[in-house]
């Protein structure tokens, strides 16, 4: 068998996401369990650290704004279940901060290998940061990847959901810096028809649904 062979094929934006069966801090889950609706699911490197504490504040305070947005949130690590649980608790104890969504444990990292959490090249077996929009019809739709050293932005995770959701909704593209509110663009003419027939600029005219 080659090494390309025995490497799973890294997962893109349109692929469906591989279903699975997993442990975690609120029971057990499939991924399937969330067909309908919106889930960010997302790994960190490891339990009781600097920058993950960090997020899991951040996206525990602002779990209400994506569950309006009818996004659940999922989490995934290699640490042991009952490593997540004390982490959660240190959290609540330390911080005052409920974390309500379910971690994962993929001590074998079954799960954090077949989605290319896992960089098969590093020296650990730590799972980076790495964050999938998945969609209600079980699509990856997005994917944002950071190193170990820089904590991820829960206000640049909602925009990409609101710009996914705006492109679902409406059929319109969103520009560079958009958030919810702002005007989005016509998408691409890709023919030379609707070209000739588009008005103004063709290849960058405002949309009107905003
Ligand atoms: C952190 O969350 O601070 C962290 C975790 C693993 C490696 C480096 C930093």
């Amino acid at each position: 068998m080659t090494d390309q062979q025995s490497t799973p094929r890294p997962l893109h934006i349109g692929d469906e996401a591989p279903n699975f069966t997993a442990r975690t801090t609120m029971g057990p889950v499939k991924l399937a369990d969330y067909r309908g609706r919106w889930l960010l699911f997302f790994s960190h490197p490891a339990d009781f650290t600097p920058v993950c504490t960090s997020e899991f504040m951040a996206l525990a305070r602002a779990a209400p704004r994506f569950e309006a947005m009818g996004c659940d949130l999922l989490a995934l690590s290699v640490d042991s279940l009952y490593a997540h649980l004390a982490w959660v608790r240190a959290i609540q104890d330390g911080f005052n901060v409920t974390v309500r969504f379910p971690i994962i444990e993929d001590p074998s990292m079954v799960i954090g290998r077949g989605y290319a959490m896992i960089n098969p090249d590093a020296p650990d077996a730590g799972t980076l940061r790495h964050s999938f929009f998945i969609d209600p019809a079980g699509i990856i739709r997005a994917s944002i990847s950071y190193p170990a050293s820089i904590g991820r932005s829960v206000d640049e995770l909602l925009r990409v959901l609101a710009a996914l959701q705006h492109f679902d909704a409406h059929g319109e593209v969103t520009p560079a810096d958009w958030h919810p509110g702002e005007p989005a663009l016509m998408p691409a003419q890709d023919t030379q028809d609707s070209m000739l027939s588009a008005p103004g600029l063709w290849f960058h005219r405002e949309a009107k649904s905003t």
